[in-house]
């Protein structure tokens, strides 16, 4: 199965992606090509050192977001994924792209959606006061952050907690959890069908 990733930014979802592929946690897999919309980032870094094309379509060469969105699905498709993973991507995506990538595409998300969308989430987390925070992996659509969930992971929230030890945790959460996610999706375990992840067989 072939895998395009987007990124952003430094890559560890990126890097433990890698590993479960090379593991086999993910089966028959490999990661074809990481994509990101910033130059020089330490996931291009990554894919480049694992012999990985690794691209830049960077989103302050485009105009409109259509014209961004046209341009990395272009690049996208060059590689002919079965699913694409945003892993660290912090560009929204317009509705057009996201139905053309829908029941194949995934994001992580640190947060225990729909509890805390969008962004400063350990922050929010901390100011409310909750005591369970952490991951989510869901299919992507067009409305942001909001798409079924496939798999999540909940952390404790700790007393002497401040917003970097939480989302050292919750990042971590994510590391085990996408991997998991991926090789469900790709051995066909779940699907995206009708606004609703549909199970084959459901995880005990
Ligand atoms: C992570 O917190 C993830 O939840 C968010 O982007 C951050 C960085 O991800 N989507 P990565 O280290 O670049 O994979």
């Amino acid at each position: 199965k072939r895998l395009v990733i987007l990124v952003s930014g430094r890559g560890s979802n990126l890097q433990s992606i890698l590993a479960a592929c090379r593991s086999g946690q993910i089966p028959d897999t490999q990661v074809v090509a990481v994509v990101s919309n910033r130059p020089a980032v330490g996931a291009l870094e990554l894919a480049a050192l694992a012999g990985i094309p690794a691209l830049t379509v960077d989103h302050r060469d485009y105009g409109a977001r259509v014209d961004f969105d046209t341009a990395l699905q272009r690049q996208i498709d060059d590689y002919a994924p079965d699913v694409v993973a945003l892993a660290g991507f912090m560009r929204q995506l317009t509705p057009a792209f996201v139905q053309r990538y829908e029941g194949r595409m995934l994001n992580v998300h640190p947060s225990l959606l729909p509890a805390f969308p969008g962004l400063r989430t350990h922050a929010r987390a901390l100011e409310q006061g909750v005591l369970w925070h952490g991951a989510s992996v869901h299919f992507v659509t067009a409305a942001l952050d909001a798409g079924p969930a496939i798999i999540q992971a909940a952390v404790a929230v700790l007393p002497e907690d401040d917003e970097q030890s939480l989302a050292a945790r919750v990042l971590d959460a994510e590391h085990r959890i996408y991997p998991q996610a991926l090789a469900w999706l790709l051995s066909g375990r779940v699907a995206y069908a009708a606004g609703r992840a549909q199970w084959r067989d459901p995880p005990e």
